[in-house]
């Protein structure tokens, strides 16, 4: 009777010592079998119980089976020793089908993506992009292109005028004048380019402008144009309308209602204003536009009696607006990481 429990017990205790993976359940099975309470100790304690005789038997009979499994737990606790506990490997399992984890990408600015559209657009028409800089000269943003010296623009209301530490004069050296401004439009860009190439053209030069005026729902001090210039020997204000209808209808895609205005601008002849209707049925001034002024061309050393052009200035801004529907310019400038992730 005694013989089949001990029979049992070694049975248990291999079929146990099998199945241990890692250091954890190598100390718990010595715990329970080996130890001072466990299974083996109490086989000698219930020694007491029997006769004389069958004690010396059973006795060798539990050192012989104590021994032998001592044996096989040292074997396998050499195995395991440096397997740390809870590393379930037979159980471990891969899900394949488990949907991976999505990765955070950076994005661009809603103002960033119009503004590489619509150069884009322009350069599938065959216009290069020029670019500028941000800190003019006065010559450069208002005498060459025909502002009249008093003109209410070159105001201080209107006009970033920087005060001139010997740093800036030296940036300006060679210009042909004077005071240095922050750029109010892009259109400064028109007059150097066309210093350093010949006709015929076409560019567009996107760029940041200044204005020192109030901000409001449709004004910031800062915002984005994109500068249009076309020149050749034969250009009319029939070209800058199939140009520019054939920019909005790939821009907008959908088609949004446009309105041509006459504007004035002292450096095209005729200007034009053209808007946009929103979808909220409200009218917005997209771009300034016109022909180039003859004025203009004789700043830049070109005969305005050859050379023909157009030129206009679209506010990105505005078309940012009217595409992703948004009403107020100033949230392009707050960073506010809810409105931009949305882009
Ligand atoms: N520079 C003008 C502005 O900032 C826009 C414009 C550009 C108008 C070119 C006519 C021609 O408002």
């Amino acid at each position: 009777m005694f013989f089949m429990d001990l029979n049992e017990l070694e049975n248990r205790a291999k079929e146990e010592l099998e199945k241990i993976v890692d250091i954890k359940e190598a100390e718990d099975f010595f715990k329970k079998y080996l130890g001072k309470k466990g299974e083996i100790a109490k086989v000698f304690d219930s020694l007491k119980d029997f006769a004389q005789d069958e004690k010396k038997q059973i006795g060798q009979e539990a050192n012989k089976l104590k021994k032998e499994i001592e044996e096989f737990f040292e074997q396998k606790k050499q195995e395991v020793k440096n397997v740390p506990a809870k590393h379930k490997q037979k159980e471990e399992k891969i899900d394949i089908t488990r949907p991976g984890f999505k990765k955070i990408r950076g994005h661009l600015h809603p103002l960033t993506l119009v503004m590489e559209e619509a150069c884009g657009i322009f350069q599938t028409m065959g216009f290069e992009i020029a670019l500028g800089p941000e800190l003019e000269s006065e010559w450069y943003n208002f005498d060459a292109l025909n502002v009249p010296k008093d003109h209410p623009a070159r105001d201080m209301q209107d006009t970033f005028w920087l005060k001139e530490p010997k740093s800036v004069r030296s940036k300006l050296e060679g210009l042909k004048s004077d005071k240095p401004v922050m750029r109010t439009h892009t259109s400064p860009v028109q007059v150097r380019y066309m210093e350093s190439h010949q006709p015929p053209l076409r560019i567009v030069v996107p760029g940041r402008v200044f204005r020192n005026e109030a901000t409001d729902a449709k004004h910031e001090a800062q915002f984005y144009q994109l500068e249009g210039l076309l020149v050749d020997e034969d250009v009319s204000s029939a070209n800058f309308k199939a140009i520019i209808e054939e920019f909005l209808k790939r821009f907008f895609k959908t088609s949004v209602e446009i309105r041509l205005r006459p504007g004035f601008f002292p450096f095209t002849e005729p200007s034009f204003e053209i808007d946009a209707k929103r979808a909220d049925g409200k009218w917005l001034e997209l771009m300034g536009a016109g022909m180039v002024h003859p004025n203009v061309f004789k700043a830049v050393g070109l005969n305005p009696n050859q050379w023909k052009g157009f030129a206009f200035g679209v506010g990105v801004d505005r078309l940012a607006m009217v595409r992703y529907n948004i009403a107020d310019i100033r949230i392009f400038y707050q960073n506010d990481l809810r409105f931009l992730t949305q882009f």
